[in-house]
């Protein structure tokens, strides 16, 4: 039998336990996890046990001391990316990080750059494209069954949803709200779609109006409203080199219709489609034919599990089979400056630049 990869993980909370190591726990014939690191003593001890994994650390240095361990999982909050996600590279070991990469392109440049150097795989945590509805959805364009997409309306709305735990409220550790925590998913989901064109410009704005209000209810768990030093809605218009625009819209919280509102809204030249990335929302594609309209629901979207466990398993693929990264570096390094860009026309008021160079 070939040799088990041999996982270490760091940052062992909410999407370490529930997706990350249930992954690599779906695979016990190809992969082991053998040490498991947080700085919360208590939160590391208790992964550990809850997977049966042999090894704890509070710092991640310690734990990619370890040359037996061949990758890492990161999982920490987005202000604790990037040093692991180096370090880890340096070290010699393939990175599965969590979304978004970084916390601005310039660290996303880093973790890129220290992956070509290392020749090591590293995939960004955006797990949305193993669903059946991406699947689905990416055979079909690949096709060519939409003709060219040249414009996308991406939307992550939240009414009431600030995530009253961990940091997402915290500028300082998150380096955004909802712009760089789901928008960052369906901008993914979309850009996956559209064969991620080259940005060229964004303009953009943030409101921070009703996420810091105390008399308003969140269903999301409380939260000390005076510490919510993130946007609460963003809206961005992005442009790209081959003419294609995309517009994006996200939300912790919004006087809007539905609890949530996932989607993603594709305009081709032959088609166009509605896909939300999770749920039980059918894909609903727009087309014509004989001059007659058709509006047509697919009837034989793939299942899939957990596209969580999905996007472990294809990390733990390429490194066995020397594939290129499932989700690489690069489209993470796009998304984060893309939000840069909009963050800084929201502060100037004008368009900017996306500089998404390597
Ligand atoms: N892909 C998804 O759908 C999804 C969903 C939720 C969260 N996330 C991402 O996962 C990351 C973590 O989010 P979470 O919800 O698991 O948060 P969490 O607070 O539940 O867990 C983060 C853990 O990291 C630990 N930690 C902090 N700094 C550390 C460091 N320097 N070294 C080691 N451990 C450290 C904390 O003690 C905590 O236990 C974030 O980047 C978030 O954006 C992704």
């Amino acid at each position: 039998m070939a040799k088990k990869l041999k996982i270490g993980i760091i940052g062992s909370g909410g999407i370490a336990q529930g997706c990350h190591m249930r992954g690599y726990a779906s695979m016990p014939d190809l992969c082991e996890m053998v040490a498991v690191c947080d700085v919360n003593p208590d939160t590391a001890k208790q992964a550990a046990e809850k997977y049966d994994v042999g090894k704890t650390y509070t710092d991640f240095r310690e734990l990619l001391k370890d040359k037996s361990i061949d990758a890492v999982s990161v999982a920490t909050p987005n202000a604790y990316h990037v040093e692991p996600t180096v370090e880890a590279l340096k070290a010699g070991k393939h990175v599965l990080c969590e979304k978004p990469l970084g916390m601005n392109a310039a660290e996303c440049r880093r973790m890129c750059r220290a992956a070509k150097e290392a020749d090591k795989i590293l995939q960004v945590g955006l797990q949305n494209r193993f669903t059946g509805a991406a699947r689905f959805m990416k055979a079909y364009i690949d096709a060519g069954s939409m003709g060219d997409i040249y414009y996308a309306r991406a939307q992550a709305l939240r009414r009431r949803g600030v995530p009253g735990w961990g940091v997402f409220i915290d500028k300082e550790k998150q380096g955004g709200g909802p712009l760089i925590d789901i928008g960052v998913h369906i901008l993914d989901f979309t850009l996956y779609f559209m064969g991620y064109p080259k940005p060229v410009s964004a303009f953009g704005k943030t409101w921070n109006t009703l996420g810091k209000n105390p008399e308003l209810f969140n269903s999301w768990g409380d939260y000390d409203r005076s510490k919510f030093t993130v946007e609460d809605f963003a809206v961005g218009m992005i442009k790209f080199e081959n003419g294609a625009t995309v517009t994006l819209e996200s939300s912790f919280m919004a006087n809007q219709a539905s609890g949530e509102n996932f989607k993603t809204q594709l305009y081709g030249t032959k088609s166009g489609a509605i896909v939300t990335p999770w749920g039980d929302k059918p894909v609903e594609i727009f087309t014509e034919a004989n001059r007659q309209l058709l509006d047509v629901i697919p009837a034989n979207i793939p299942h899939v599990e957990s596209a969580h466990v999905d996007e472990v398993k294809a990390f733990v693929d390429a490194i066995l089979h020397h594939k290129p990264s499932p989700v690489p570096g690069e489209n993470g390094l796009i998304l984060n400056a893309i939000f840069d860009a909009i963050y800084k026309s929201s502060e100037t008021g004008h368009e900017e630049k996306v500089n998404a160079a390597v």
